[in-house]
């Protein structure tokens, strides 16, 4: 397996992955699901970390560049966002999704925040993956913050039938 920084020749891979693992988060754009995701993708693509196998990418993340913006109200400044997380059903577990968030958060030195979902009643789905790496759960958006905000049509998700779904957001607080 191979980690490495993504480049351009990837996004079609990497905004496969995503359709197939997540759906998509850019639910203002009027292409579809796929589409919409090499649209988001592309705008970030240099933030973009993969793991690959043979030649395949089986996982991903991306973080922002700095934002001005206060998104969730947090009263924070210059912030990072953690972008599209996911790794291949069949290679989940084996510290695949560690490595590539480690790698997209160390020697940051912004304070990072990472919007978490999760349809298990529980917990989001990258709950012990963020408490293991210093994040910790500053606002509960409520369960049906992504019914409400239009989300539900662009999930993966979306012919489950679902009636609620965890929406955290999760803040890694730059160390001085
Ligand atoms: C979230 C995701 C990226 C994690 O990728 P992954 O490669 O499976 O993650 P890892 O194997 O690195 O880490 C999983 C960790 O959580 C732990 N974990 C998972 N479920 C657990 C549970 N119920 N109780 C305790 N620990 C649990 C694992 O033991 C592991 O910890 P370890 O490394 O100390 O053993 C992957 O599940 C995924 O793609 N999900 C679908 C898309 C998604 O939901 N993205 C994130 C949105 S919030």
């Amino acid at each position: 397996m191979i980690y490495r920084k993504a480049t351009t020749n990837d996004i079609y891979q990497i905004a496969y992955l995503i359709t197939k693992t997540i759906g998509t988060c850019n639910i203002k754009s009027s292409k579809n699901i796929f589409e919409s995701n090499i649209e988001e993708v592309t705008k970030d693509i240099k933030n973009y970390y993969v793991c690959s196998s043979n030649k395949k990418i089986i996982g991903l993340c991306g973080i922002s560049k700095i934002l001005n913006k206060d998104s969730f109200n947090l009263g924070l400044k210059n912030v990072k966002e953690i972008l599209y997380f996911c790794v291949e059903p069949k290679y989940q577990f084996n510290g695949i999704g560690t490595n590539l968030l480690k790698l997209c958060i160390n020697n940051i030195k912004n304070d990072i925040i990472f919007e978490a979902w999760g349809d298990n009643g529980k917990y989001v789905n990258s709950k012990f993956i963020l408490e293991k790496n210093g994040f910790r759960m500053v606002k509960n958006l409520g369960d049906s913050y992504y019914r409400k905000n239009n989300y539900c049509h662009k999930c993966i998700n979306k012919n489950k039938g679902c009636n609620k779904c965890i929406a955290e957001i999760w803040v890694k607080y730059k160390t001085i």
